[in-house]
């Protein structure tokens, strides 16, 4: 069975106590789907202080991760050729499940650094070669919940930890369209009713529903992934 190995750089290792001990991300763990190590960053810290972080070269505000605190830090996790590392950023390639797919599919290894402060020192972006991935056009206080994101999207890709593989291929963005409403019991709640062809166990009119209803919702929220659409999606509509 495949195992992905994920090494958290971090300064708040304890952020990650609660989000890895519940739900998926602690199933994927029990059953060693997952390995998560977490690193202190500031193990490495220079001096008595162990001081993690230095003013900006230029002045302004804020304080920067020093690079012979982190890159130190970095090289004390042993790798492969085939370990890949990200740098938790804003200014990152936006993280989407275009990204989670590939990721589950395809990495072993991955080294996760969280960011605090104004940021890294860039030396440690070349030195390391790390990618850096935004979660979304926002800032964050740290990395650590940027990487919580990336780290539970794609752990819940991986063969085995959801049950059934089905449940992600209609999910929102495999399209990419959002997903259709759901609904469950009871039939009628505060006079509100569950449209009547999801009760008719008419498979084909149930999934032309869906497909309808997703499609107004994303043209409704999220019209550019309507035109992400690729074209053999029009043509097996007609
Ligand atoms: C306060 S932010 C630094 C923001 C930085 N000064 C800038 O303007 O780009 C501190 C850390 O939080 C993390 N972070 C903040 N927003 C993020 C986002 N949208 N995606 C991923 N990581 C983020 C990064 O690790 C970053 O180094």
């Amino acid at each position: 069975m495949k195992q992905l190995k994920i090494d958290i750089l971090t300064l708040f290792p304890e952020f990650f106590e609660s989000p890895f001990s519940v739900s998926m991300v602690k199933r994927a763990i029990d059953k060693k789907i997952i390995d998560v190590e977490l690193h202190q960053i500031r193990d490495f810290g220079l001096g008595t202080r162990r001081q993690v972080d230095d003013s900006p070269y230029g002045g302004g505000a804020g304080l920067v991760m020093k690079p012979e605190v982190i890159v130190p830090a970095w090289e004390a996790i042993p790798k492969t050729e085939k370990t890949v590392t990200f740098l938790m950023s804003p200014r990152g390639k936006l993280f989407n499940q275009n990204t989670a797919t590939d990721l589950a599919e395809n990495c072993e290894h991955m080294i996760i650094v969280c960011g605090h402060y104004e940021g890294i020192d860039q030396r440690f972006i070349e030195l390391s070669g790390a990618v850096e991935l935004s979660v979304g056009d926002y800032v964050l206080t740290g990395g650590e919940t940027a990487a919580i994101s990336v780290i539970d999207a794609v752990t819940r890709l991986l063969p085995g930890v959801l049950g059934n593989e089905e449940s992600f291929q209609n999910e929102s963005f495999s399209l990419p369209l959002l997903e259709h409403d759901q609904y469950t019991m009871p039939r009628e709640y505060r006079g509100l009713k569950i449209p009547k062809v999801l009760t008719g166990g008419d498979h084909a009119k149930i999934e032309a529903w869906r497909l309808r209803n997703s499609l107004a919702k994303t043209a409704k929220t999220r019209p550019d992934l309507i035109s992400k659409l690729p074209p053999d999606f029009w043509e097996n509509l007609k």
